[in-house]
């Protein structure tokens, strides 16, 4: 039965022809009228008060709230002008808060709960950049799922996740809560994610509401500067940084955040092209889209609103129908509804679209739903939440550099040596964006060798970081103190391998963490090198946020291993990769420069009219005098324990733009293991009229496992979604020509064919 009019939210009662799936339409104009019903309800502050959302009583990526502020929130909340709240988590404490809106607001309305659940929620899983280089979409979306269980189990509905901003600048902290530089990857990884966070049933008690963010080019700020303006060309702005936000709104998500930069001169904020021209109206988003922290505040140092009246007028007239945390909506709105700047339509518009997915979540017909203790201490780093954080632990790691094959390491006998600060680090590898997780509960790298080699001799080596490392404070590196250097050295010089473990701490990445240099952090390369200077089988394990320049190991050291953030399961998971109980099959979702001086770097770069050297000593071509134009490790690449050969691509020559085209290559495991390889394929659209296109863009992948000596054929289907692009207007566009197609293991990719398209009129 469908109850639509009625009195108070209090008596709205579950229909169960409400969340039936055949019938969409059906169940669209349900959900209208019930919400309709409710805004029919409320006073015009009330409705404003569900565009409000407050933070709680922890404090993490704003300014700190003083303890009145309090008060006056939980006051707001039983006037009922409260739609949100972030940052309040456990079961205890959500079911108290939500009883108050429930119970004493007027309408009892219940609140959502927000949180960045960025990479887990207690029990941490990698990075979202090391979940990207599985390239896994399988293991990532359920990476997500089991996220969003732990996370609703303590009473979270609504996640700040997945970031899907394309980011090609490493100086950028935040680089490592993304899926990297390509838009075709960073699309699927976004579908991926929102997929385990939604799951197929939003009502259920293990789905949380996603949100796509930052809207629009936050990872486009200039010279890799935290909040600094993006500016970047429409063609960028089309085929790059919109992409991964167009396949987030197909595949459902219900909010989107906008971002704190400005585009064009134009906070996100208050961007009326970005919210409501392409999102709301283009694209046709039901969902609704909040602030972020602050931003709607934030307007006014931006130089784009006088007051804080200003603010709030400009923001909701643009589109952001929710405001985190500046308090502007609650207390200027309004008045500028009342004095006729802000059109009643506009507040009702933003209140249907919050009130809807309250519905859609199922909070109108159990407020309650995520508030179970009894679920909350069962799911809570259960088992299940654990193996897949290995899981997924194990499936991020990327093995750059295995020469000599000094890796997998010989369980038996081998004297091995481990060294490094972060090698006994329980902290650092959970990563930044891990609020909810308990203080040094990751496995170390030490811990999971040591369950190979009881024995193991480590010598930690001289400090990376002084002092406690806090999350709103600025990590202080060791760059002075090199004691330990020596008896490093010493320890390593009889070994017969020598793993070293050396990055950046888990905070030196994530927001507000950008950096100028991409070396190793403090003393680490001065350790590297003269460990290496007596012995030179090293085995170098990379714990880092973001793309690091290392050009001197990628030189002199053997093997290499990047380890990322790999978070709760991280020394597990890189112990079984080193001892070889796990064959590594990562790729890389962002191209590693030689030297800062490169970024911007990544590999679906525009051609520029001298892209080569015509001749020997010649000066005048697109180069640098002092070091080369390609990445040290470019995106896609990365190494197996066995070998994988590619032969024989053919391209079927019968294409018409109704159709499909079909690539096929063949592939062997041609090494002594069995292995995982990710197949790339490649596209460059050698001309165009409208606008140039990138030298080589990724538009397929597949992830295939083979026993060693077999074969297997790999097809790809093409159509026009692959060959398109967006013109500068932001049209839609395919033309006849030229297309060249590479497949292979990197975006180096050697195999080649080219076809040409003239089925177009
Ligand atoms: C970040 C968002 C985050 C929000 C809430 C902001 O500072 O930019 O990504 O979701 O804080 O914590």
């Amino acid at each position: 039965m469908l109850v639509i009019s009625i009195t108070s939210c209090k008596d709205v009662i579950t229909s169960d022809a409400f969340y039936e799936k055949d019938a969409t339409h059906l169940v669209q104009d349900a959900l209208d009228k019930k919400v309709d019903s409710v805004l029919n309800l409320m006073t015009l502050e009330e409705k404003i008060g569900q565009m409000n959302q407050y933070n709680g009583f922890m404090d993490f990526t704003g300014p700190v709230p003083k303890s009145e502020d309090i008060k006056r929130k939980l006051e707001h909340i039983k006037l009922g002008y409260v739609g949100a709240m972030l940052n309040v988590r456990g079961v205890k404490e959500v079911r108290a808060v939500q009883k108050i809106a429930v119970e004493q607001s007027r309408l009892g309305i219940p609140l959502m709960f927000g949180f960045d659940v960025i990479h887990g929620y207690e029990t941490m899983s990698p990075i979202p950049l090391a979940e990207a280089a599985s390239w896994d979409l399988k293991a990532i979306q359920e990476s997500a799922r089991l996220a969003a269980k732990e996370a609703s189990a303590a009473g979270i509905n609504w996640t700040f996740a997945p970031m899907v901003d394309i980011s090609r600048d490493a100086r950028w902290g935040r680089v490592m809560e993304g899926a990297g530089e390509d838009p075709f990857l960073s699309s699927e990884i976004a579908v991926a994610r929102i997929q385990g966070f939604q799951g197929i049933d939003l009502t259920s008690q293990e789905s949380i509401l996603a949100c796509a963010k930052h809207f629009a080019a936050y990872g486009f700020p200039e010279a890799g500067r935290e909040y600094n303006n993006a500016d970047i060309g429409t063609s960028t702005l089309y085929n790059t940084v919109l992409p991964p936000f167009k396949a987030s709104n197909d595949a459902g998500v219900r909010t989107f955040m906008n971002s704190f930069n400005q585009l064009n001169g134009i906070p996100a904020t208050a961007n009326k092209f970005l919210l409501r021209d392409i999102l709301k109206e283009q694209w046709g988003f039901k969902g609704f889209v909040v602030s972020d922290w602050g931003s709607v505040a934030e307007l006014i140092p931006h130089g784009y609103a006088q007051d804080g009246k200003a603010a709030a007028k400009v923001a909701v007239n643009a589109g952001t129908d929710m405001d985190m945390e500046s308090h502007l909506y609650v207390h200027e709105l309004a008045n500028l509804v009342k004095e006729g700047l802000v059109d009643k339509s506009v507040i009702d518009d933003a209140v249907r679209r919050i009130l809807k997915v309250k519905f859609e979540l199922g909070l109108f017909d159990n407020p309650y739903k995520y508030c179970d203790l009894e679920r909350e201490n069962r799911v809570t780093g259960s088992k299940e939440i654990i193996d897949g954080a290995l899981d997924m632990a194990l499936k991020s790691i990327v093995l750059l550099k295995n020469e000599n094959q000094l890796l997998p390491l010989d369980k038996n006998g081998k004297n091995v040596v481990l060294i490094g600060a972060l090698a006994s680090d329980k902290n650092s590898a959970l990563g930044n964006w891990r609020a909810a997780a308990k203080e040094h509960t990751g496995i170390s790298i030490l811990e999971g060798m040591q369950q190979y080699d009881a024995d193991i001799v480590y010598s930690k080596g001289p400090e990376l970081i002084l002092g406690k490392a806090e999350f709103t404070k600025e990590i202080r590196i060791n760059n002075t103190d090199i004691t330990g250097i020596s008896e490093a050295v010493k320890a390593a010089k009889d070994a017969d391998i020598v793993v070293m473990v050396l990055g950046e701490h888990g905070l030196q990445s994530g927001e507000g963490r950008s950096r100028t240099q991409l070396t190793l952090p403090g003393v680490q390369q001065e350790l590297l090198e003269n460990v290496y200077e007596v012995n030179k089988n090293i085995v170098l394990v990379l714990q880092n946020g973001r793309p690091l320049a290392l050009p001197w190991a990628e030189e002199h050291i053997p093997s290499i291993i990047e380890a990322w953030q790999l978070g709760s399961q991280s020394g597990n998971a890189v112990a079984k990769v080193l001892y070889g109980d796990y064959n590594p099959s990562g790729k890389l979702p962002m191209s590693f420069p030689r030297n800062v001086g490169q970024v911007p770097i990544y590999y679906n770069s525009k051609s520029t009219g001298r892209p080569s050297l015509p001749s020997p000593d010649f000066v005048f071509w697109s180069h640098y005098q002092d070091e080369k134009n390609d990445a040290l490790w470019g995106f896609g690449h990365g190494l197996s324990y066995t070998a994988f050969e590619y032969a024989d691509l053919r391209v079927t020559d019968n294409f018409s733009f109704n159709g499909t085209l079909e690539v096929m290559v063949q592939l062997k495991n041609s090494g002594k293991v069995k292995g995982k390889e990710v197949v790339q394929l490649y596209i460059s659209d050698k001309f165009s009229s409208a606008a140039t296109r990138p030298v080589k863009e990724l538009k397929g992948f597949e992830l295939v496992e083979l026993e060693t000596n077999a074969s297997t054929c790999i097809k790809f289907l093409l159509d026009q979604s692959h060959l398109g692009f967006y013109d500068n207007e932001g049209n839609w566009l395919i033309e006849n020509g030229s297309f060249d197609i590479w497949v292979g293991g990197s975006s180096e990719a050697a195999l080649k064919a080219t076809i040409e398209l003239t089925a177009l009129e």
